[in-house]
C-alpha cells in the first residue's frame, strides 16, 4: 500500500455559518475561523474542510453559488480568506473547499444570461427542455420535495434542478461548462488551497433524453438516481479533470458521492483510476431510513451498521481508500443518533465509543464540528425554528400532500434534521453560548450550558481530551491508518469488535454498543501479556482475558507493539 499524507491526516469540517460569529452579526464567519484556528490546531486534525464561503443568495446556505470566487459578504472578504488560509498553513494545517458544480445559483451569471433566450450563448450550460402538455419534461423529483423542473417564464422552457429551483444544474456534456471549471478550480489551487470536497460529483453525468424515472408507491414524483447518479461520462468527466487539473499539485480530493456501491467506489477512489483519492459513501447514513426514507425516527441496527462498514472496509482494500464519518452537516448528532444521549454517563461513554470505533477503522478520519465535544441533536418545538429548505419543504410536502401527521412529522425533524448539525458551536456556557454576541440566525441548544469547549477543554476527562488521544496513537501507530481490518464476533447483539493486522503487529477494537453490560470473549491470539491497552473510555484496568463490558465500553488493544505508548481516559 502507497503512503499518503491524506492518508494519515485528520480533517475538520467547518460550517461556517455556524462556527464563530466574530462581527456580531449572528452569522459565523471567516474571522471567527481564524480565531479558532489553535482550538483545531490543539484537537491535532490537520485539514480543514471548509464548507461553501462563496458569493451566494443563500437559498441553500451557500451550496447555491453566484460566484465561484468571491466571498459571501457575511463571511468576509478576499482577504480574510487569505489570511486564513496563510495562517492556517503558517500552523501546519491544510484547506480543502468545498466545490459546487453539479449546480450553481439562479443567480449566476452564467444562468442569468442562460435564461435570457433560447440561442444565448450560455444556453447549453444548463438543461432546458420544452414541457409535456404543461407538465414538466420528465418526472424527476428534486431532492428538496416537488419537482426537479421549473418552467421559466422568459422562454416559456423548463430548466433542471436536482436539488432547489435556485439551484440549476450544469450541463457537464457541454466543454465549455468543463473548462470554466476547471479554470475556476486551477485558480483556487495556485491561491494554495490544498483540495476539494466534490459535491455530489456523482451527479454531474445525466443520461440523454433524461427518461422518467420509476416511481415508489405512494411518492408523487419518479426517481432520478438511475439516470443522473453515478451517469454514463462521470468517471471520463473526472480523468479529463484529474489530468487537466488535479494532478499537477499535491492536494486531496474527496467526493461526495451518494448512493454509491463498492464497485462504483473503486472507479472514484481506486489508486490507479486517476480521478478522486477518497469517496464519501452513505449506506450507514441510510440505516434509520423508512417508508419516507429519511423522514423517519426509526432507530439503526447494530448488525446492519457492522456487514455495511464491515463492506466498506474489506471492500476498498488495497485498491482505494475509505473516509471514516458519522456526521457532517446534512446528518443528525451522531451521539443521538448512534450513542446515547439520555443521560450524562451514557452521553459521555456512547460519544467515546462512537468515536473509538470510528477513529481505529482504516480511512481518513473527518470530525464535524462540534462532534469532538459531544454535541447533541436538538428539538425545536415549532417548525419557525428552522432553517433548512429541506426540512421546511419535506415537512410542506409529506404533512400536506402525503397525509404524515405533523406530530410524526415533528419527531422525524428532531430526529434526523440537517439543522441537528448547523446549530450554533457551542464555545462556553456564556450568552449565546460564546458563539455571537447577538441572537444567532438559527437557535442555539440549550444543552451548551454543560456541553461546552471551555468546560471540556479544562477537564482531562471529557469527549474533546478524548478525540485529541485517539488523534494521537493514530500518528502514533501506522497500524491504526494502514492495517487491514477483519470483523470478529459477527453476530454478537451488542459488541461491534474487528482486529487490524499490518505485518506482525495486530490491533483489536472492542465496543459495547448498548446501555447493558455485555459479555466479552478474548480472541485466542490476544490470550497473551504481550499487549497493551492503547485506548479505553473506562479506566485503564489490569488486563484479563475475559471480561464484562460496561455500557457503551470501548477498549483497544495492541499487540506485539515495539513502541510502547499508553493513553487511558
Ligand atoms: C450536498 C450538500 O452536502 C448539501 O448540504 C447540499 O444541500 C446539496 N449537496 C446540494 O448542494
Amino acid at each position: 500500500m502507497t503512503k499518503s499524507w491524506w492518508k494519515e491526516a485528520v480533517v475538520y469540517q467547518i460550517y461556517p455559518r455556524s462556527f464563530m460569529d466574530s462581527n456580531g452579526d449572528g452569522i459565523g464567519d471567516l474571522q471567527g475561523i481564524i480565531q479558532k484556528l489553535d482550538y483545531i490546531k490543539d484537537l491535532g486534525a490537520n485539514i480543514i474542510w471548509l464548507c461553501p464561503v462563496y458569493k451566494s443568495p443563500n437559498d441553500d446556505n451557500g451550496y447555491d453559488i453566484s460566484d465561484y470566487q468571491d466571498i459571501l459578504t457575511e463571511f468576509g472578504t478576499m482577504s480574510d480568506f487569505d489570511e486564513l488560509l496563510y495562517a492556517a498553513h503558517e500552523k501546519g494545517m491544510r484547506i480543502i473547499m468545498d466545490l459546487v458544480v453539479n449546480h450553481t445559483s439562479d443567480e449566476h451569471p452564467w444562468f442569468v444570461e442562460s435564461r435570457k433566450s433560447k440561442d444565448n450563448p450560455y444556453r447549453d450550460y444548463y438543461f432546458w427542455k420544452e414541457g409535456k402538455d404543461e407538465s414538466p419534461p420528465n418526472n424527476w423529483g428534486s431532492c428538496f420535495s416537488g419537482s426537479a423542473w421549473k418552467k421559466d417564464e422568459q422562454t416559456g422552457m423548463y430548466y433542471l434542478h436536482l436539488f432547489s429551483s435556485k439551484q440549476p444544474d450544469l450541463n457537464w456534456d457541454n466543454p465549455t461548462v468543463r473548462s470554466s471549471v476547471y479554470d475556476m478550480m486551477t485558480w483556487w489551487l495556485d491561491k494554495g488551497v490544498d483540495g476539494f470536497r466534490m459535491d455530489v460529483i456523482s451527479f454531474i453525468s445525466k443520461t440523454p433524453n433524461l427518461p422518467d424515472g420509476p416511481i415508489k408507491s405512494g411518492k408523487p414524483y419518479g426517481d432520478f438516481g438511475p439516470y443522473s447518479i453515478n451517469g454514463p461520462h462521470v468517471h471520463e468527466y473526472l480523468r479529463e479533470m484529474n489530468q487537466k487539473v488535479l494532478s499537477h499539485y499535491d492536494i486531496m480530493t474527496v467526493g461526495e458521492t451518494p448512493d454509491v456501491t463498492v464497485d462504483e467506489a473503486k472507479k472514484y477512489a481506486g489508486s490507479k483510476t486517476g480521478e478522486l483519492n477518497m469517496v464519501f459513501q452513505f449506506e450507514h447514513m441510510r440505516l434509520d431510513s423508512g417508508e419516507h426514507g429519511k423522514w423517519s425516527n426509526n432507530r439503526f441496527k447494530l448488525s446492519d451498521l457492522k456487514r455495511v462498514m464491515s463492506k466498506w472496509q474489506t471492500g476498498l482494500k488495497d485498491c482505494a481508500w475509505n473516509s471514516l464519518f458519522w456526521n457532517n452537516h446534512d446528518q443528525p448528532r451522531v451521539v443521538s443518533r448512534f450513542g446515547n444521549d439520555s443521560t450524562p454517563l451514557l452521553w459521555e461513554k456512547s460519544a467515546k465509543m462512537l468515536a473509538t470505533c470510528l477513529h481505529m477503522m482504516q480511512g481518513t478520519p473527518y470530525i464535524y464540528q462540534g462532534e469532538e465535544l459531544g454535541m447533541t441533536n436538538v428539538s425545536f418545538d415549532r417548525l419557525e425554528d428552522y432553517r433548512d429548505i429541506e426540512t421546511l419543504n419535506a415537512y410542506d410536502e409529506l404533512v400536506h400532500t402525503q397525509g404524515v401527521d405533523p406530530e410524526t412529522m415533528m419527531q422525524y425533524i428532531h430526529h434526523i434534521s440537517r439543522d441537528n448539525a448547523r446549530t450554533p458551536m457551542q464555545w462556553d456556557d456564556n450568552c449565546n453560548a460564546g458563539f455571537s454576541s447577538v441572537t444567532p440566525w438559527i437557535g442555539i441548544n440549550p444543552n451548551y450550558i454543560r456541553i461546552n469547549a471551555e468546560q471540556e477543554r479544562g477537564d482531562p476527562q471529557s469527549i474533546y481530551h478524548y478525540y485529541q488521544k485517539l488523534i494521537q496513537i493514530r500518528k502514533q501507530y501506522d497500524i491504526i491508518v494502514y492495517g487491514s481490518y477483519q470483523l470478529i464476533y459477527e453476530d454478537d447483539p451488542q459488541i461491534y469488535a474487528y482486529t487490524r493486522t499490518l505485518e506482525n503487529q495486530k490491533l483489536l477494537v472492542i465496543c459495547n454498543f448498548s446501555e447493558a453490560p455485555a459479555e466479552c470473549v478474548f480472541p485466542q491470539e490476544f490470550r497473551t501479556d504481550n499487549k497493551i491497552e492503547l485506548i479505553a473510555n473506562y479506566e485503564i484496568g489490569s488486563i484479563e482475558n475475559d471480561f464484562r463490558l460496561k455500557p457503551y465500553e470501548a477498549k483497544v488493544y495492541l499487540l506485539n507493539s515495539a513502541n510502547k505508548f499508553n493513553v487511558s481516559q
